[in-house]
């Protein structure tokens, strides 16, 4: 495994991204909504770098493996809260396909949120068959298998401090 990114520019970008959050919302009281388990470190990093009144809630996403549909995705945990007319702030560790920001940007404006912006930690540079574009990018990153800071391979690895890349 090789670092690729250290804790101390995690924690400084988390601490950038924060502010830029703090400025754009300033005023009103967005609902964060995290993608869990990979945001686990992440989240709550952000949350403390932003100085606003907030709300949070979380979603769980899986994967069907079965062979009906394969590659769908499955709402394992509903949003808890009503997001209807809310400024919603959507989550995640990384932006790989982009297939369950697109599934969950989706579902959040069925449910009538007044406005969504994406985050996340880390983006793959890739071509990507659906459009997704976070208003807020952690760290570009080259199209390889990552771990740490929430990131897992086969459940483990999340709790390391700084992002790895398998190798
Ligand atoms: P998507 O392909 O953009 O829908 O990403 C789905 C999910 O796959 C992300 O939220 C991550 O939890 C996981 N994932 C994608 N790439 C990686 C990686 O390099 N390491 C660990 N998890 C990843
Ligand atoms: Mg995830």
């Amino acid at each position: 495994m090789k670092k690729l990114i250290t804790e101390k520019q995690i924690k400084k970008r988390v601490r950038e991204l924060g502010s830029r959050i703090t400025n754009d919302y300033r005023g009103s009281v967005p609902v964060f909504i995290g993608i869990l388990k990979g945001v686990l470190c992440f989240l709550p990093d952000l949350l403390r770098a932003t100085n606003l009144s907030v709300e949070l809630d979380f979603v769980v996403i899986s994967f069907y493996h079965g062979n009906k549909k394969p590659g769908m995705l499955i709402l394992e945990r509903e949003i808890g809260m009503d997001i209807e007319g809310r400024h919603v702030i959507l989550v995640d560790d990384i932006l790989d396909t982009g297939k369950t920001l697109d599934f969950l940007v989706d579902h959040i404006k069925k449910k009538g949120a007044k406005d969504i912006s994406i985050c996340v930690l880390l983006e793959k540079e890739k071509e990507r068959e659906v459009n997704i574009k976070p208003d807020y990018i952690g760290f570009s990153i080259p199209d390889k298998f990552v771990i740490g800071y929430g990131l897992d391979y086969q459940e483990r690895f999340r709790n390391l401090p700084f992002i790895g890349v398998m190798e």
